[in-house]
């Protein structure tokens, strides 16, 4: 049986930045507040033209870069996120469209802040399997497009961008360890956004409601989300016979300083074991665990041979976490440049249209 190693990562954030202070113009709240109950201090609002597929295009192409793997050998791509750019297609084909990965299956998993541990698991447990070599998952939103910026209790929270893995099969043992996923879904009314989904039709009175906006009972999720990073990182470390002292690094969903301060006083370990970097970006939901893990990357708290557990949370309610021994690129005779398979794939496409155009006009229209 292959195991499934984490061989390529990327972020990407959007450039423009608000601040607490910003935020203070617009609703009753100040810095100091929003710093002392979240830690937060600023986060990225994606831009008029950037959607969940801009910003997770950019963090694939990252991703694939790094693993030193050409799009055309993807077999799968998992894109999840909090913020679809529609109900349907989804995210995940035109991700797959952007960066011109023909070959690959593309779906989206909608599983809240927790959709990026399901998401890798999936794609882990594909690899495993046998079914596929390569796979690529990218958590990506823009919720700063379903915040409501009348409401002090939640527009504080929530930025957006993108980060993905790309996860490859091989013989030597390491990679995924061991996953949980949880959920349950008598809280699901604690955190939700009701206008996008059957149930609650986008009409005057519902927009007039703010049916179109997130809605969260936070000391709920708070509490909630305090005893599930416990118990999931230590149901985690338990499948895979590890021990608390064995774990190099703890990368958490990035939602609440105080919740992670809360989650290792349970765990009884030092904050330093915890990659905390929500003061910069906010809560990015899915894409929050993948950004967080490109940093460590990048600033050397995690290197190949490392132990590391992600754990999260998120509407449902769902939770889980997942332990990876970190791996890094496999080796591979020649460099590739991810960005002309990117060229050739978009006139790919560009030509798949034209060709579907010309059959219309040869087979007729119907109006
Ligand atoms: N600025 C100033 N005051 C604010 C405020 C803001 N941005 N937001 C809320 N308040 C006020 C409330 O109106 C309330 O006032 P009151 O006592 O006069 O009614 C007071 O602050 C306390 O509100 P409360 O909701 O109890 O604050 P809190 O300490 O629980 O912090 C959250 C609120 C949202 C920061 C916190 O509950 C939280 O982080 N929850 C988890 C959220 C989360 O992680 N969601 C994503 C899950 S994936």
């Amino acid at each position: 049986m292959p195991y499934a190693h984490i061989t390529g990562w990327g972020m990407y954030v959007p450039e423009p930045v608000l601040t607490n202070d910003d935020l203070a113009k617009i609703v009753d709240t100040s810095d100091e507040w929003i710093r002392e109950r979240t830690g937060i201090r600023e986060r990225r609002i994606a831009r008029a033209h950037e959607f969940p597929s801009t910003l997770g295009t950019k963090a694939a192409l990252q991703a694939l870069s790094v693993a030193n793997l050409r799009p055309t050998d993807l077999d799968l791509i998992i894109c999840t996120t909090s913020s679809p750019e529609y109900v349907f297609p989804a995210t995940a084909a035109l991700i797959q469209d952007q960066i011109g990965a023909p070959q690959a299956g593309a779906f989206d998993l909608m599983a809240a802040c927790s959709g990026f541990i399901y998401a890798v698991n999936m794609a882990a447990q594909a690899i495993r399997s046998g079914s596929i070599r390569n796979a690529l998952v990218v958590g990506t939103e823009t919720l700063s497009r379903f915040v409501n910026w009348q409401d002090r209790s939640t527009c504080i929270l929530f930025g957006d961008g993108a980060g993905a893995f790309v996860l490859q099969a091989s013989s030597q043992p390491g990679g995924v360890l061991s996953a949980v996923m949880h959920s349950d879904g008598s809280g699901g009314n604690l955190l939700t956004l009701p206008v996008l989904g059957g149930r609650v039709p986008a009409n005057e009175a519902t927009l007039h409601r703010g049916h179109q906006y997130i809605y969260m009972d936070g000391r709920e999720v708070f509490r909630f989300a305090t005893r599930m990073m416990v118990s999931a990182t230590e149901e985690v470390l338990r499948n895979a016979r590890l021990s608390k002292e064995e774990v190099s690094l703890i990368i958490p969903h990035q939602a609440n300083y105080r919740i992670i301060e809360t989650a290792a006083r349970g765990l009884r370990l030092p904050m330093e074991r915890f990659v905390v970097n929500v003061d910069r970006y906010g809560n990015t939901s899915t894409a929050s665990i993948p950004i967080a893990t490109v940093e460590a990357v990048q600033s050397g708290r995690l290197k190949p041979g490392d132990t590391v557990v992600f754990v999260g949370f998120g509407a449902g309610l769902t939770w889980g976490a997942l332990a990876a021994k970190w791996t890094g690129p496999l080796p591979s005779p020649r460099k590739i440049t991810v960005s002309r398979y990117r060229l050739v794939g978009r006139v790919r496409s560009l030509l798949r249209r034209l060709q579907r155009y010309l059959e219309g006009l040869i087979w007729g229209r119907k109006a």
